[in-house]
């Protein structure tokens, strides 16, 4: 199947002409989802997988062009070392299970985020599903992990500092310049961006790129947003009017 025999089953409320380009989400609330149910967490970020396979699938058939999924922070670090290393085995379990779909569906697997402190085992599946994938033409899947708005930004300004310092830096700094020094540089800017389990924060994600976005936020837990929830969000963005400081 290639990316223009994707089967789209849509419903009335969906416009397929203002199907927003860029997606955003900040898969929150596993741990909640579990917990409320007597699970160990471990069990709500197992589920949180299932989720961004069917997350995945719906966001490719409905012609979304990049998916963006927060899957580690640079503040996750400080959770519990059982709760690391789990929620670090788990790009290994999506894509073994995953990575021949996604070849299949034309989808371009990338990764953004500061590969530094990542294990060398989560870099190599990355490595390998975007390698595997990397002249795909049809959606981008673009992982963030171990990723922070302000390092990347901080990133990008030093970046320009040490350019400077070389002579050869442009006298002053335009948005476009700073924009292809962060890890985004090649994407648009996300249209819509969804946080699920009722958290009304960004948590230093994407910061300059959301500056026009629309915010949607949900108070279902992320084990538990499944294709209605996710047609939900696209209709909600379609009900609004994006303005960009115009009127
Ligand atoms: C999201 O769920 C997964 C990650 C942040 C990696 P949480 O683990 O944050 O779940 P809650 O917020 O504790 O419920
Ligand atoms: C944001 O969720 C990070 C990811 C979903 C990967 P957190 O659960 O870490 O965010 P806070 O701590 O509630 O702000
Ligand atoms: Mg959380």
């Amino acid at each position: 199947m290639t990316s223009d025999d994707r089967v789209v089953d849509l419903p009335d409320t969906i416009d397929p002409q203002n199907i927003p380009n860029h997606v955003a989400i900040i898969m929150d609330g596993n741990g909640r989802w579990a917990t409320e149910r007597g699970l160990p967490r471990r069990e709500g970020h197992r589920q949180g997988v299932e989720t961004v396979r069917e997350t995945v699938r719906n966001c490719n058939a409905l012609r979304i062009k990049v998916l963006t999924l927060f899957a580690f922070s640079t503040e996750n670090w400080q959770r519990p070392d059982w709760e690391v290393s789990y929620l670090m085995s788990l790009p290994e379990k999506y894509f073994e299970s995953e990575l021949p779909e996604l070849i299949q569906k034309n989808v371009q697997v990338r990764m953004i985020g500061d590969r530094k402190k990542l294990p060398r085992r989560v870099l190599k599946v990355i490595d390998e599903g975007a390698a595997a994938t990397k002249s795909n033409s049809g959606m981008i899947l673009n992982f963030a992990l171990n990723y922070g708005s302000r390092a990347e930004i901080l990133l990008a300004v030093n970046h320009l500092v040490s350019e400077a310092a070389a002579g050869k830096a442009m006298r002053r700094v335009t948005e476009k310049k700073l924009s292809s020094y962060l890890y985004t540089a090649a994407l648009p800017d996300p249209d819509l961006l969804i946080r699920t389990s009722g958290e009304q924060r960004i948590s230093n994600f994407l910061l300059w790129q959301l500056a026009y976005s629309e915010l949607y936020f949900t108070e279902v837990y992320w084990p538990d947003f499944d294709k209605t929830e996710l047609l939900r969000a696209v209709t909600v963005y379609q009900r609004r009017k994006r303005r960009f400081g115009g009127v």
